[in-house]
């Protein structure tokens, strides 16, 4: 820094001095002239006046008066000497000085005598510089008789000069001093400061004794630097806690899924073939924001589960182009390498139009196989037109899907979800070899509701083209094996979860999804805080008083129960009046699909529902909900869940639900009560929450006091044991069990 420091300091006084000397020669070069200019018009007149006067007195012939005229004007200022002289240039008067400055007959006494008019030269005699005036004298006649020679002493012209040098000089010293003292300061506020910080940043993180908060200040000033080590510091962090949680596995004997060990997995089950994931949902989406384009994670649990997989093994992701700067961002082949800090897999894009999108997207899959799985007495609606986009859709993804794979003959590929049912078939068919799984995120329902779609048997028939369908939980594949029981001809073996037809088998197996547990362990700054501090800033913040925090995190879906929810909060504090003014209850709603006509309604039920519940209980600061509709990071609802003191997920209807596990991860401090819905996947793995029926109302208000009067050993040892199941059965299990089961297949079995 030292070395830093001097150069800068060198380089910038000798800088600024150059520019003062240049810029204060020039000025002091125009003060020199200015000086000359004003002793030339001085001397002139005084020269010329007193000309007129020796001629009056030469004229009349008084010599004396002339003498002691001279003799007075003699000691003027800056004059040295007087002198006056017949024509050839004897003198007949002089002062003092004059001889002392004078070498012979000066050039400019002939210039005006000859010339008959006023001569002036600068010279220099003995290093005394002087500025000669000659004028010449007449007789009566007119004649030029003589002349008269005035010298004035320049030298105060040049020791004037000379003090605005020394200013300037002193000016230049003072100035490189503060040069020098701003020099130091800046380099010691915006270098060494940041870079000492961001050294002890680095060196926390290397030591991993107390990992301080990066400087995110300094960091912005360093902003190259930090986009590279913020990652790396990162990779870092999750290395290290991978290598922890191995060795502590190692030495309790026990198997946890890491995503290292995901990674380990799926290259061995992959056996040298390439994977290829669809979902409709892209990972990364590219918006326009202003003049730069920002890229975002969407917050589904799709992206967090499927990317180690695709990590692992460099595979290729087709999803739906949907952020609006989505195509400046691809190559020529609609490819993209992400993530985009730390390119692992290839992203392919499929482009569909507004057009397709309303039929496909929001049409068939949104307002038809979404209501027609989800038991939510929303019913579903089945429009030929968008069954037909439906099919274009699938036969698209198909397309770019087929092209992707090109020559290989047994790719690996993962299709995700109710948008692709015929994806699977239209696969097959085009590459036999292939290797398919489809995961259904959403329930089956039971083969008398599904029956009611138009097309059930040709989505049957598209999702038997996998030969891998899986289902969070087994009810939802029995129901889904005994809606191929009764609508289609195959052979469904129940003793093996398997169906074939057409001599094609599909097995047919729950695989429950979950979060990752060790990546919020070992999230360290979501470890800050404790629960009643975040607690009391979040009803600051919302400008509530209370003391009791329930939340709820959901789409705003008529599948999620949040009207029944409400309800159960009415409930709770119509029955429990002691909680009145106590307990709040916040629902995060992130807005979704609301361009369906349904969920615009189901929105606007929500907010009257809430305002309702509210008019009838709210008092000065207090009120029992506050419904938050907007889209929050995922650290805004970690926060929510590490304050709250219960969570609510009463879904009527929902295939996993993974905000009930979202909870159980953020509650690394062992306490929170989770209220969940009987009718979730999720009920199934966490038996340690208060299980409720959403459509029982008072039911699910009770538990909302039992839940808060529930004894602090209980919550420990309920959640304790959840946290045990969601860390034994994390998101890496659950992709891990997903790979594992489509490698070890035995295709063409007969
Ligand atoms: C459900 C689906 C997911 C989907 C999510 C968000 O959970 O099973 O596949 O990603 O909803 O819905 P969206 O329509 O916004 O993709």
């Amino acid at each position: 820094m030292r070395i830093l420091s001097l150069r800068l300091i060198v380089a910038l006084v000798i800088g600024v001095t150059v520019v003062s000397v240049v810029s204060s020669w020039y000025q002091i070069r125009a003060e020199k002239e200015a000086f000359r200019r004003d002793l030339e018009q001085r001397a002139e007149t005084f020269s010329e006046t007193l000309a007129n006067s020796a001629e009056y007195y030469l004229q009349t012939g008084d010599l004396p008066g002339l003498t002691k005229m001279l003799q007075r004007f003699g000691d003027r200022d800056y004059i040295t000497g007087i002198g006056v002289y017949d024509r050839s240039f004897s003198p007949l008067i002089e002062t003092r000085g004059i001889r002392s400055v004078l070498r012979g007959t000066p050039s400019a006494f002939t210039d005006a005598i000859t010339k008959n008019q006023l001569s002036t030269t600068y010279s220099r005699v003995h290093f005394k510089r002087i500025y000669l005036l000659a004028v010449p004298l007449h007789a009566v006649n007119g004649d030029v008789s003589g002349g008269l020679i005035v010298v004035y002493d320049t030298a105060y012209i040049r020791s004037e000069i000379f003090r605005v040098w020394s200013r300037v000089f002193i000016h230049i010293v003072g100035m490189a001093l503060i040069i020098a003292a701003i020099t130091l300061l800046i380099v010691r506020w915006s270098l060494a400061g940041p870079i000492a910080r961001s050294a002890a940043w680095m060196k926390s993180l290397r030591t991993g004794r107390h990992v301080i908060e990066p400087p995110t200040k300094d960091l912005d000033f360093l902003a190259p630097l930090a986009h590279e080590v913020a990652p790396l510091a990162e990779s870092m962090l999750k290395a290290r806690a991978a290598a922890e949680i191995e060795a502590r596995l190692r030495n309790t004997n026990q198997s946890l899924w890491t995503p290292q060990r995901l990674a380990e997995h799926v290259r061995a089950k992959l056996d040298g073939n390439n994977l290829y994931v669809v979902s409709n949902r892209e990972p990364y989406i590219h918006t326009r924001q202003g003049r730069s384009i920002a890229v975002t994670v969407p917050a589904s649990g799709l992206v967090t589960a499927i990317e180690p997989i695709l990590y692992a093994c460099n595979g290729t992701w087709v999803a739906q182009g949907s952020g609006d700067a989505d195509h400046d961002t691809v190559d020529s082949h609609d490819h993209l390498q992400v993530p985009p800090d730390d390119p692992h897999y290839t992203l392919r894009r499929v482009w569909i139009s507004e057009e397709e999108e309303e039929g496909y997207y929001y049409g068939f899959a949104n307002e038809g196989l979404w209501p027609l799985c989800h038991m939510a007495h929303t019913r579903p609606i089945f429009r030929v037109s968008d069954w037909e986009y439906y099919n274009r859709v699938n036969e698209r993804f198909a397309d770019a899907l087929v092209e992707e794979i090109g020559q290989e003959t047994s790719p690996v590929v993962l299709i995700q979800d109710y948008h692709f049912a015929l994806l699977p078939r239209m696969v097959k068919d085009r590459v036999p070899g292939a290797r398919i799984a489809i995961f259904w995120h959403i329930p089956w329902p039971n083969p008398e509701a599904f029956s009611i779609c138009p097309w059930q048997q040709e989505l049957l028939d598209g999702l038997l083209g996998a030969d891998l369908i899986g289902f969070h939980v087994q009810a939802h594949c029995n129901n889904f094996l005994s809606t191929v029981d009764r609508v289609l001809e195959a052979r469904v073996d129940w003793e093996h979860f398997s169906v074939r037809r057409g001599g094609h088998w599909s097995s047919v197996l729950p695989f429950p999804i979950s979060v990752d547990l060790i990546e919020t362990e070992t999230d360290h700054t979501a470890q800050n805080g404790n629960s009643a501090d975040d607690r009391s800033e979040i009803f600051q913040k919302l400008g509530i008083e209370a003391t009791y925090l329930g939340v709820g995190v959901d789409r705003v879906d008529y599948t999620k129960g949040i009207l029944e929810r409400f309800q159960a909060v009415e409930s709770f504090l119509e029955n429990y009046p002691r909680y009145q003014g106590k307990f709040t209850f916040v629902q995060i709603g992130a807005p979704s699909r609301s361009h369906i006509p349904r969920y615009a309604e189901f929105q606007k039920e929500v907010e009257v529902e809430a305002d309702r519940i509210n008019e009838r209980f709210k008092r000065d600061r207090w009120k029992p909900i506050v419904f938050l509709n907007r889209q929050h990071s995922h650290e805004e609802v970690r926060r929510y869940y590490r304050a709250a003191h219960l969570c609510m997920v009463t879904s009527l209807h929902d295939g996993m639900n993974l905000v009930a596990k979202e909870f159980i991860a953020a509650r690394d401090d062992e306490r929170g009560v989770l209220i969940l819905s009987q009718f979730t996947g999720a009920a199934r793995d966490l038996r340690d929450a208060i299980i409720v029926n959403p459509y029982d109302i008072r039911s699910s208000g009770d538990a909302i006091a039992q839940a808060l009067e529930m004894s602090p050993g209980e919550i420990i040892d309920r959640m304790q044991r959840m946290r045990h199941f969601v860390k034994e059965h994390n998101i890496y299990w659950w992709a891990a069990s997903l790979i594992g089961e489509l490698g070890d297949l035995r295709l063409n079995r007969r």
